[in-house]
């Protein structure tokens, strides 16, 4: 019995281990690269009004300066809640991942 009780610790804390890491729970919920950006914040949040924000060249061209987030129009009128314009803010945690991408320097993808 004692046996069977360590066989299950070892296979849980087995199991365990390979959930750690030095990600937070949202920055695995929301990576913040910009297919992740892409596909779960700028297509259902802005693309049915900006078909072309979801272009990471009209990005970089016009509102997002690597490095930069304060500087940076993406991030400056989502985390003011400008945009979306009515309802369907961002969350916190799309707002942390967009923020670091911009800070990572946006890389692509
Ligand atoms: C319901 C439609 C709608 C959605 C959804 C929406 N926008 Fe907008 N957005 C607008 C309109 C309309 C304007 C023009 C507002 C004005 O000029 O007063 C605008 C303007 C902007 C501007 C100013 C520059 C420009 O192109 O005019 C930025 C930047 C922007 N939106 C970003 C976003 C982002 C980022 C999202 C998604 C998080 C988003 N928008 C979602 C309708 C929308």
């Amino acid at each position: 019995m004692g046996q069977i009780l360590l066989v299950f610790l070892v296979l849980l804390t087995g199991c365990g281990s390979r959930e750690l890491s030095p990600r937070t729970t949202a920055d695995r919920a929301f990576p913040a690269d910009f297919s992740h950006i892409r596909e779960r914040i700028l297509i259902p949040k802005c693309a049915p009004c900006h078909e072309n924000f979801t272009s990471y060249k009209v990005l970089l061209d016009s509102m997002v300066v690597p490095g930069n987030p304060a500087g940076s129009e993406l991030y400056s009128i989502i985390e003011s809640d400008t945009m979306p314009p009515y309802s369907d803010h961002l969350i916190f945690e799309e707002k942390a991942a967009i923020k670091t991408w911009i800070e990572k320097g946006a890389p692509y993808p």
